[in-house]
């Protein structure tokens, strides 16, 4: 209840979500964190704020949308779209768009809104897709079919030359999304192609690599599992992965983002350690799921706030220093941790206690997986 008080007061009246009030860099609403608060708003019952949060975005977006149909008509006419002309990762609270040099050029964001907003619109009572909400759909499907295989940024902001996994994975979800929301099926041949891709690279080498340039692992391709399934809890590709992610990024108990990382030391990560135990509930192993919502339990500080990540100095010094001296400790209160943190609770819950008995009970009848994709 603390976690979801805390998403709730780091939501503007607006409905834009800051990504953490305390820490300088992060007083911004990103796709990407915003709409796995969201779906945590949702699954807590506050599908009043997810709306809020949902119209926010659909404003954003329709701000936006004369940049959105240029990068896709320049894509298809195979002329090159500059990094720093593509829709953007994040926006100021108000919705606009800030050009500062930040690797913008990340699509995860928007497969996650479209995925998010697609929970919402189905567990939510009086939740309305209005005319308005479908043309933004519409638009980031269509943006979404035009560069879902094309290098961008990743979930960490980094590596803009690559293909990532973890943002196939957003985008396949957001695309899977899109084609049930507006009940059509050409966003499906997309998530197929998407599919297929992970699917390649995951047959090769027996388990989820981080992106195409890098065999190595990443806590976030547990996303293919949830929330976006792409692939079934128990696929073989994917428990290899997620045993070599728990013995290569394990820290402290909880889990990091990826090998070499540097960032503030490369602590341990709540969103992270709740991802792992997301994928431990679907696959039926209550008991890996419980220590994981125990370990990001334990990291809130007396007055419930959870930082987003933690470890770092004792793990790797010199690099925890140089990002402190830049830009201050790292964000003590970090909006999208909570958020993990409910989600668990939530699939903890409906697990243990059968499909009707997650943390709100009005989300009966829906399903996790959406319409089937094949390859
Ligand atoms: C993370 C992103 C996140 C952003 C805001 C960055 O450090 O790498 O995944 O969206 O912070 O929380």
């Amino acid at each position: 209840m603390r976690s979801v008080e805390a998403i709730l007061r780091n939501q503007s009246p607006n409905g834009a979500i800051v990504a953490s009030p305390d820490f300088s860099q992060y007083h911004f609403c990103w796709l990407r964190d915003g709409s796995f608060s969201a779906y945590a708003l949702d699954v807590a019952g506050e599908h009043e704020a997810s709306a809020r949060y949902h119209e926010w975005v659909r404003a954003a977006v329709h701000r936006i949308s004369a940049v959105i149909d240029e990068a896709i008509a320049r894509h298809y006419a195979g002329h090159d779209v500059g990094a720093l002309e593509m829709p953007p990762a994040r926006f100021t609270l108000e919705g606009s768009v800030i050009v500062d040099g930040w690797p913008n050029f990340q699509i995860d964001g928007y497969g996650t809104w479209l995925w998010s907003l697609g929970r919402h619109l189905r567990s939510a009572p009086s939740a309305e897709f209005t005319k308005d909400l479908r043309d933004a759909v519409a638009r980031v499907g269509r943006y979404l079919e035009a560069f879902a295989l094309t290098p961008c940024y990743d979930v960490w902001e980094e590596s803009g030359s690559a293909v990532h996994t973890s943002t196939l994975a957003s985008v396949y979800g957001g695309l899977v999304s899109a084609a049930g929301l507006l009940d059509d099926t050409r966003y499906l041949e997309t998530a197929a192609a998407v599919k297929a891709t992970v699917a390649k690279s995951g047959s090769r080498l027996g388990y989820f690599n981080k992106s195409s340039e890098n065999d190595d692992v990443d806590a976030s391709t547990l996303w293919l599992d949830n929330p976006f399934h792409v692939v079934d809890s128990s696929d073989s590709n994917l428990t290899r992965s997620v045993s070599m992610i728990s013995d290569r990024l394990t820290l402290d108990g909880g889990l990091r983002r990826y090998p070499t990382d540097t960032y503030f030391g490369s602590g341990a990560w709540p969103v992270l350690t709740a991802s792992l135990g997301w994928h431990y509930a679907s696959a039926g192993n209550a008991g890996e799921a419980r220590r994981c919502l125990d370990w990001v339990a334990e990291r809130f500080d007396a007055d419930g706030h959870l930082g987003e990540q933690f470890g770092g100095d004792r793990r790797d010094l010199r690099h925890y220093s140089e990002w402190l001296d830049r830009w201050g400790p790292p964000a003590a209160d970090l909006t999208w941790s909570h958020a993990m943190y409910v989600i668990l609770a939530d699939a903890i819950a409906r697990g243990t206690g059968g499909p009707e008995s997650g943390l709100a009970k009005t989300r009966t009848g829906t399903s996790d997986t959406g319409p089937e994709v094949s390859t």
